[in-house]
C-alpha cells in the first residue's frame, strides 16, 4: 500500500509521473472532459484544523474524477471526543477507498496510515505539506521555471520542510532564510541533505533574506504564525521583523522572478500588499493548481494501491 505522507517516500520519477498525470487531467478538465478515473470511489477527508483550499480542492477533485468526498471535521466525528486515531483508521478505511487527513503531529498521520486499509494522503501536518509542494512545482513549470533557484524567506515550518524535500528529490537550488530560533527541524534538514547528495540539489541556510533572494527565479514565503501557534503570535511577529517579502526584496531577484504563496496570506506581515497584488495572477493559479495536482496524486495512488 503506497501512502502520500511526505515527498521523501517517492522517487523523482514517481513524483514526475504524478505531475504528468495532473497536467493531463488538468487539460481534460479545461475542456470540460470529466474522465471517471475513480468512478464510485469515496474519499474520506478528516480535518483537525481549518481549511479553505484543501477542503474545496479535494472534494471537487474526487467528484470530477467520478467519486465523492466525505468531509469529516474532527469536531463532528468521535475522534474529537477521544476515539483513538488507530480505531478511527480501522473503521473509516473499511468503508472508503482513500483518505486525506489534516492533523497536528505528523506521528498521528503515520499512525492512521499504519492502521489504514486504503491509501492515505497528507493534507498538512505540523511537519509537512506535500500536496502544496506538488502544486507549487506544477505552477513553477507552467511559469517556465523548470530548474529554478528558489528562495524561501520566513518561518522554518511545514512548508519549508516540504520545500526541502521537493528540492532534494528534484535537484534544484533552494536557499532558505529564517530568523534565529525559527530554523528548520534539524532531523528533516539532515534527511534532505542526504537525499540532495544523489539528486545534485544545492540547499543553503541563512538568516539574510536579501542574500537568499539575490538573482533567484522564485521567491516564496508562508505565514509567520501557523495553525496551532496562535499563542506565540506576539513573540513571532517581533522575531520576524525584517522578513517581509516586499518590492525592495523582490527587486533583488531576477526581473522575471515569480512569487508563490500557499495561502492564506497575511499582508503587511510575511508579504506586502503591493507585492501580493502584483503577483496575484500566479498566486491564484497556484491556488487553482491544488485541484489539478491532487487529482494527479489520487489517480496515481489508486493505480499503485496494491504495491508495498
Ligand atoms: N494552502 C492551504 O493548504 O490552504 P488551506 O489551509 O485553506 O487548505
Ligand atoms: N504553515 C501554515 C500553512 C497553511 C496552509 C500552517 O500550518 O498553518
Amino acid at each position: 500500500m503506497r501512502h502520500f505522507l511526505t515527498l521523501k517516500d517517492f522517487t523523482k520519477d514517481e513524483l514526475l509521473e504524478m505531475i504528468a498525470l495532473a497536467q493531463k487531467i488538468k487539460a481534460q478538465t479545461k475542456e470540460r472532459k470529466f474522465v471517471p478515473y475513480m468512478e464510485h470511489q469515496t474519499l474520506g477527508m478528516i480535518f483537525e484544523k481549518s481549511s479553505t483550499r484543501t477542503r474545496v480542492s479535494f472534494e471537487t477533485g474526487i467528484y470530477q474524477l467520478g467519486g465523492v468526498g466525505l468531509f469529516l471535521s474532527s469536531n463532528d466525528i468521535q475522534l474529537g471526543r477521544g476515539e483513538p486515531m488507530k480505531d478511527t483508521a480501522r473503521v473509516i478505511s473499511r468503508m472508503v477507498d482513500m483518505v486525506m487527513i489534516r492533523t497536528f503531529e505528523h506521528t498521528k498521520l503515520e499512525e492512521f496510515a499504519h492502521y489504514s486499509q486504503v491509501p492515505v494522503i497528507n493534507g498538512l501536518t505540523d511537519s509537512y505539506h506535500p500536496v502544496q509542494l506538488m502544486t507549487d512545482y506544477l505552477t513553477m513549470i507552467e511559469c517556465g521555471k523548470h530548474n529554478p533557484t528558489v528562495a524561501y524567506v520566513g518561518d522554518g515550518n511545514n512548508m519549508t520542510h516540504s520545500w526541502l524535500m521537493l528540492a532534494a528529490k528534484l535537484g534544484f537550488e533552494l536557499r532558505i532564510a529564517t530568523p534565529q530560533g525559527y530554523t528548520c527541524d534539524e532531523q528533516i534538514v539532515q534527511e534532505a541533505l542526504t537525499i540532495a547528495q544523489s539528486s545534485g540539489a544545492t540547499i543553503t541556510f541563512g538568516h539574510d533574506p536579501k542574500e537568499a533572494v539575490k538573482g533567484c527565479d522564485v521567491v516564496t514565503t508562508d505565514t509567520w504564525v501557523s495553525m496551532g501557534q496562535e499563542d506565540e503570535k506576539e513573540q513571532r511577529l517581533k522575531a520576524f521583523d525584517g522578513y517581509i517579502v516586499d518590492e525592495a526584496l523582490m527587486s533583488l531577484a531576477k526581473p522575471d522572478a515569480i512569487f508563490l504563496h500557499c495561502l492564506p496570506a497575511y499582508r503587511g506581515y510575511e508579504v506586502s500588499e503591493e507585492t501580493f497584488e502584483k503577483h496575484s495572477d500566479v498566486i491564484f493559479s497556484e491556488a487553482e493548481n491544488r485541484l489539478h495536482a491532487q487529482k494527479g496524486i489520487m489517480v496515481w495512488l489508486d493505480a499503485h494501491r496494491n504495491e508495498d
